[in-house]
């Protein structure tokens, strides 16, 4: 036990405040002015206007800009496009105040990097970074202003397809990326013809949704809402997001789209965030269906009061909010906070300056060279090696015969993904014209063997007669691109179809099988887990698919990436996290323990996972802690050493456990990573350094409190493997 129980209360002030929110917080007086102007010549219809958000493009739209009713449309990419609309906004209606087009710019524009869960499996947050920055100029270049992205929300059941679109399972790694992709949708200011507005969404815990199926009631403590789901929007709106969106689900009987605890209380008042905040699609209206109001006018109403700015699509906002001011429902004072929020953002975004983009530049910037070689880049370091066994990869480029099996591996389509944005399949290298670019054709024969889904069972005789004759076996299979995000929520994490039929009768030809899984969430694979020697997780990886797969197979990369998420045996173990609580009874050899009677209670693979073709040892642990004042920090070092014969990346990943606390902890948590390479016998020594204060909770009262105490430290190359130390927080 903890002798003294000294309860330090931190009040979180932005410690690193980006430059848009310290442009946002310092209000630029010309700005303001010109906001303060604009409003004065407003009509109640033009201030509602601004806060109403539409789909796509038709005559009635057009009138309606013109008309000053649209303050946003989304889905119109394309500088003609855009351009033309824009001029009506900007040249036909009566303030000219233009409109700020978005869209979902999820992994790329055009140019396809990997799903956001597989390139969070690169544990890179530079890469984050410059992926999105990729995007952003890509989608400026296009007349898109504003990303729906990042999407930030934990998800700790891969039923939910949308686990594809976040960061995964960890609320440290998802803050990390968060911060990393709103700076690189960003960059330093948003007027710059590279940079596109973020947003940061679902707000909030809408990963959380009961059984995994999207749009469920989520129901969570305020405690685990607060360390689990909001950290990632926190770290969002620390780096300056000028945006969130509210999401669809239910929150402890306060829809997100309505509850102005978590948009206003929080949101605003905690954490000074200046933006403005966007509906989900329709989600102010559904709050019909969640009934918690009976008339559209009387959802728009909660929702605007809530904290909801603009309503995306939901015509709640459109059709009410003029009359509720006039019936002296709803102050017009309330509007009018909106929608300098909404035009603030609008000048901040230099569209009243340069309301159009130029046809040219799209041509030039879209799928250029750099952007492909970085389209590689994320995709080699998105792939997680999960078995190795006998060193079976990488393959030697002197084979005399392989067999490329399975409905995904010469598939252009499925590689890019949920929410492809502007991809195109013709863009995408395939597996099979990957290897080709290794190993001459006439020693590759391929078969596709079954489909993704269904019940036929296809030409699995065929593929086995393929195999027989090969010297290795490549078996590419997964899901589909419609198989996760949204509304893509399964029921089981098995191998959809016959593929699981497929890849056993490869296997038992005898042949060597490399097995090539490409899906959006964790798969549950009990059996090629244990009979498949060599197994490579490659999500989705956009664009450059084949090409950084093939890499990977040939060993002209060495796979470095580590499992954002766990890898459940069956579906049976959801939810499951590497940060669970201890439980009174830890599952032991005994029968009164906390397990199942028919599978382990280990996962198949852990959080942080991934092997490499090289090995690495750790060495040399050392903590310490000093304390100047109230505050202490913990430095922690390791020596890490690459003991094989290949050049290779290994992540070092940094967990801490409170020993004793006041209220139960978790056994472990993520609190510092870091990517590093090196060549065959180098050692590196490793730097960490924390803060007492990032190692709290919050208390019954929902403080944020660190408790002095006993912790045990763990520095390894995983969630289940490392070092062990300790250190104590002192009074
Ligand atoms: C609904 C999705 O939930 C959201 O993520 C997306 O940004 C909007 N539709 C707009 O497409």
């Amino acid at each position: 036990m903890k002798a003294a129980k000294w309860i330090l209360v931190f009040l979180f002030i932005f410690s690193q405040t980006s430059v848009l929110s310290a442009q946002i917080l310092s209000t630029n007086p010309t700005i303001e002015n010109r906001i303060e102007s604009l409003i004065q010549q407003m009509t109640l219809d033009e201030k509602v206007g601004q806060l109403n958000q539409i789909n796509g493009i038709s005559d009635e739209i057009k009138l309606q800009v013109q008309q000053g009713k649209i303050g946003s449309i989304l889905n119109i990419p394309g500088a003609k496009v855009t351009n033309e609309i824009q001029k009506i906004a900007v040249e036909e209606s009566r303030l000219k105040i233009p409109l700020i087009i978005g869209l979902d710019v999820i992994h790329g524009y055009r140019t396809i990097f990997p799903i956001p869960l597989g390139e969070a499996a690169a544990w890179d947050p530079e890469l984050a970074q410059k992926t999105a920055a990729m995007a952003a100029r890509e989608a400026r270049a296009s007349g898109v202003h504003w990303t729906f992205a990042p999407m930030v929300d934990i998800a700790r059941d891969p039923r939910w397809g949308r686990i594809a679109e976040g960061s995964g399972e960890d609320t440290y790694l998802g803050s990390v990326l968060a911060r990393a992709r709103v700076k690189g949708f960003q960059g330093n200011n948003l007027a710059d013809p590279a940079s596109v507005l973020a947003c940061a969404k679902h707000y909030v815990a809408y990963g959380a949704a009961e059984g995994g199926r999207d749009y469920n009631t989520v129901d969570v403590s305020l405690k685990v809402l607060r360390e689990v789901y909001l950290p990632p929007f926190k770290a969002a709106v620390d780096a300056g997001v000028g945006t969130i969106m509210s999401a669809f689900n239910d929150l402890n009987g306060i829809p997100a789209s309505a509850n102005s605890m978590t948009l206003t209380q929080i949101l605003r008042n905690e954490w000074g965030f200046q933006g403005f905040v966007v509906s989900d699609w329709s989600s102010i209206g559904e709050l019909v269906n969640h009934g918690i109001g009976a008339t559209l006018a009387e959802v728009g109403k909660k929702a605007l009061l809530a904290g909801v700015d603009m309503d995306m699509m939901g015509f709640a906002y459109t059709n009410n909010l003029a009359n509720l001011v006039q019936q002296g429902q709803i102050d017009e004072k309330v509007i009018d906070e909106a929608v300098r929020r909404v035009l603030r953002l609008k000048f901040m975004l230099g569209l009243f300056d340069r309301p159009y983009v130029d046809p040219e530049l799209e041509q030039t910037v879209i799928l250029s060279q750099e952007n492909l070689d970085l389209a590689l880049e994320s995709a080699r370091k998105s792939i997680v090696l999960l078995k190795n066994e006998g060193q079976l990869l990488p393959l030697k480029k002197n084979l005399k015969s392989v067999a490329v099996i399975g409905p995904l591996a010469d598939n252009n389509f499925d590689p890019l993904g949920c929410w492809f944005c502007q991809g195109q399949a013709k863009d995408v290298v395939t597996v099979l014209e990957g290897i080709k670019h290794k190993i001459s054709s006439d020693k590759i024969q391929y078969i596709e063997g079954c489909k993704i889904q269904g019940n036929l069972s296809g030409n699995i005789d065929k593929a086995v007669a393929i195999a027989k004759n090969a010297e290795v076996a490549i078996v590419v299979v997964g899901e589909s691109a419609w198989m996760s995000g949204e509304a893509y929520s399964r029921s089981s994490l098995d191998l959809p179809g016959h593929q699981s039929d497929l890849v056993k009768a490869i296997y038992e030809t005898g042949v060597p099988t490399v097995v090539v899984l490409m899906n959006g969430r964790p798969l549950s694979i009990p059996w090629i887990a244990e009979k498949i020697p060599a197994i490579l997780e490659t999500w989705q990886l956009g664009v450059q698919s084949g090409n950084a797969i093939a890499d990977v197979i040939f060993g002209d990369y060495n796979p470095g990436g580590k499992l954002p998420a766990t890898f459940s045996r069956t579906v049976g173990q959801v939810p499951i996290y590497y940060n669970h609580k201890n439980t009174g009874r830890p599952a032991a050899a005994e029968k009164f323990t906390s397990k199942y009677m028919d599978i382990p209670i280990a996962p198949q693979f852990p959080f942080g996972f991934g092997l490499s073709y090289t090995k690495f040892q750790f060495s040399n642990l050392k903590v310490n802690t000093e304390k100047t004042g109230n505050m202490t920090q913990i430095f922690a070092s390791i020596e890490i050493q690459n003991i094989g014969n290949r050049i290779g990346d290994e992540v070092v990943q940094l967990y801490v456990q409170d020993v004793v606390a006041s209220l139960t902890r978790p056994v472990k948590e993520l609190k510092r990573f870091q990517r590093i390479t090196l060549q065959p016998n180098e050692k590196k020594l490793v730097n960490f350094q924390l803060d007492a204060n990032e190692l709290g909770f919050y208390n019954q009262n929902l403080e944020y409190v660190v408790e002095p105490g006993q912790f045990k430290i763990w520095i390894g190359p995983n969630s289940t493997e490392g070092l062990e130390g300790s250190f104590e927080i002192l009074d």
